[in-house]
């Protein structure tokens, strides 16, 4: 944190210095009512938005960081191959072989046919998703099944560079026999380097060896997970997803819950149990997804600890146990090849969400619920906010697929909150799902929308949004102006906390170079991870949370280039003033706090760059919060400064 004494800005100063921007004092003049009350805020304002697009499941956030790890599709969803698989040792060869399968799930196996070879090594190699990072001193859980008929030795697991340098190593401390068996071992990287350039070796002595056949099926490498949670989440993706301070985690979809036909619909009982009984579908994005991250994986990220860090003046901690509430968005009988499931054929489909629905929340002796403990989850989870189906305005058969779906799941579920995605007549809703992909000028008329929206006992649930600045929604950056047209938005929300409950910011990830949509809030690759202007807006809404939304009289001047909003939090004794400016001058306001005493020192967090087509990159961060202390000139008046392009986030205490 940077201190500065005077009552501009030190980002105003900066830009300031760093530009020629015009200093535009005085516009306007802000009056902080706390001398009435004010509307209350959602708790659960901020969170996510998650499915598997732009190769953010398997290959992101689920940790396996194999790729065709269980041979039942290839890439694009077709016949199954060894893509991505080679042989080790001259004269070895691998093949898939349909004769020997593991089980119901996995009908083949890759079979690597042994010779002898010069090095005395034979084997597979893997090349993990664009390349296998591997860390100094990370610990990496490695398995596989594997039989042979000729050889009964062990086999050796390696972690290698592409030039044959092993980096990782252990022995199976089983031998083969000709039945399936599983295998396990640790690993331990003695990389000095982070580096992505390196294979997944499963070898024997091939002088031994010589003459067998070996047959393998599903394998799993994991490093360092998430909590190092089993079949986890890759850490770095799932600290960016913290980072975000959600609340919530809508999910399978968006359109990869829909399926492009009712067959290949997201089916949750495909997703469960032991890796070598999940089954993959033809995901929505034009990818396979090997569903090795199913249900009960994605309920564990619900509960995610999150420790809030955050310093002021007096430096205090606070450390939450944050609870994030899961969104189930269910199939409701609609695929985006425009199918719908008749009226008369739906109770299948609703008895699936039943079923659902029961595997996560009935008793451990219940039909489902029994299922989920012998996944090795005994304690039920709540479900409160159910989604019935993703965007049905696109089908015209909503009407008849929602009463169906509300009426089964209301009557077993009386409490659960249900979300509708579309408007119908024949059943009421509890919350109603908008999404938003608009540009900066949508955004800005968005800001308003529902101000004077009729508050009729339902909420609205921002299930999706994102500001392109290109079009949506395959070229735009995700760049500064992007992120400033979310701030706007976002305050606009935030005014309308008391009908807005709930937002999340669609897509969240993106593999750089892999995606289907952009923009997107977080990039990766097999390497790293860096976070977009976007996101740090998003978070500093997130983090920095009222409870309650102040009025805010504007004395002088108008929303634009300025878009604010005010409120206070009772527990942490703060005023929160957000503030975005998509000017490109900076804005000097006068704010005055009605019957509310701060201290004379505050927090700025602000995120601003000198121009609008600022992007981050992997190798450059030109957009990030900073954070300076300022200081006000008395206990209930100030002046302040926002930087041109700039989204700020004040931080009052309370006296
Ligand atoms: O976020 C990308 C897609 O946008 C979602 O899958 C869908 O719900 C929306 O159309």
């Amino acid at each position: 944190m940077k201190l500065i004494t005077t009552s501009i800005s030190a980002a105003a100063a900066m830009v300031m210095m760093a530009s020629s921007f015009v200093q535009n004092v005085h516009a306007l003049s802000l009056t902080i009512r706390n001398d009435i009350p004010g509307n209350a805020t959602s708790p659960i304002q901020y969170g996510m938005m998650y499915e598997d697009i732009n190769r953010c499941g398997d290959s992101g956030i689920y940790g396996h960081m194999l790729r065709n790890w269980n041979f039942q599709a290839s890439d694009a969803g077709e016949k199954p191959t060894t893509e991505f698989w080679s042989a080790i040792g001259d004269g070895s060869s691998i093949e898939l072989d349909i004769k020997n399968g593991l089980n119901d799930a996995n009908t083949n196996s890759l079979r690597l046919d042994v010779a002898d070879s010069t090095t005395r090594k034979a084997g597979v190699s893997n090349e993990g998703w664009w390349g296998l990072r591997v860390q100094p001193g990370e610990k990496y859980q490695a398995s596989f099944f594997a039989k042979s008929t000729g050889y009964t030795g062990p086999l050796n697991v390696t972690l290698e560079t592409s030039d044959g340098t092993v980096v990782a190593s252990a022995a199976t401390s089983e031998s083969l026999t000709d039945e399936f068996q599983k295998f396990e071992v640790s690993l331990e990287s003695t990389a000095s380097d982070v580096s992505i350039d390196n294979l997944f070796v499963v070898s024997v002595d091939s002088a031994e060896a010589a003459g067998s056949s070996i047959y393998f099926q599903v394998f799993s490498l994991f490093g360092e997970t998430f909590e190092g949670r089993e079949n986890g989440l890759r850490k770095d993706l799932a600290e960016s997803m913290q980072g975000l301070n959600p609340s919530f985690f809508r999910f399978p979809g968006g359109n990869n819950l829909e399926g492009q036909t009712i067959d290949t619909r997201w089916k949750w009982n495909e997703t469960i149990g032991p890796l070598e009984d999940r089954l993959g579908r033809m995901g929505d994005w034009s990818y396979w997804n090997t569903n090795g991250q199913g249900l009960l994986d994605y309920m564990y990220l619900v509960s995610l600890q999150y420790c809030l860090f955050r310093s002021h003046r007096k430096q205090y901690k606070m450390c939450e146990d944050f609870k994030i509430e899961p969104i189930l968005d269910v199939y409701a009988g609609y695929s985006l090849t425009g199918v719908s499931v008749p009226e008369s054929d739906l109770e299948p489909y609703i008895q699936e969400v039943l079923n659902e629905l029961e595997y996560l929340t009935g008793p451990a002796d219940s039909t489902f619920g029994s299922l989920r403990a012998a996944d090795g989850r005994e304690k039920p989870f709540n479900i409160n906010y159910i989604e019935i189906g993703n965007e049905d305005w696109f089908s015209d058969t909503y009407e008849y697929r929602y009463k169906a779906f509300y009426d089964a799941i209301t009557a077993a579920y009386p409490k659960a909150k249900i979300i509708s995605t579309a408007d119908q007549k024949s059943r009421l809703w509890d919350i109603f799902d908008d999404h938003y992909y608009a540009n900066i000028t949508e955004m800005k008329s968005l800001f308003s929308k529902y101000d004077n929206y009729v508050r009729n006992n339902t909420a609205i649930f921002i299930g999706e949004y994102g500001t392109h600045v290109n079009g949506c929604c395959n070229g735009s950056p995700a760049n500064l102006e992007a992120g400033l047209g979310d701030a706007i938005f976002l305050t606009g929300m935030e005014r309308n906390a008391d009908l807005v409950h709930m937002i999340a910011y669609a897509p969240m990830f993106k593999r750089e170079g892999h995606e289907q949509w952009n923009p997107d809030l977080i990039h990766f690759d097999t390497e790293t991870v860096w976070h977009t202007p976007g996101y740090y807006v998003l978070s500093e809404w997130s983090k920095n949370r009222a409870d309650t939304i102040l009025q805010v009289d504007h004395t002088d001047g108008e929303f634009g280039p300025l878009y604010w909003v005010a409120g206070s939090n009772k527990e942490t004794k703060q005023v929160f003033i957000k503030v975005a400016n998509i000017g490109d001058s900076e804005q000097t306001v006068s704010i005055n706090l009605k019957s509310l005493a701060v201290h004379t020192e505050g927090i700025a967090r602000v995120i601003t760059g000198d121009s609008l087509d600022l992007e981050n990159s992997k190798d450059k961060i030109n957009v990030k919060p900073e954070e300076y202390i300022f200081n006000l000139n008395s206990a209930s008046d100030f002046e302040y400064t926002f930087s041109a392009y700039s989204a700020t986030v004040l931080v009052l205490h309370i006296q």
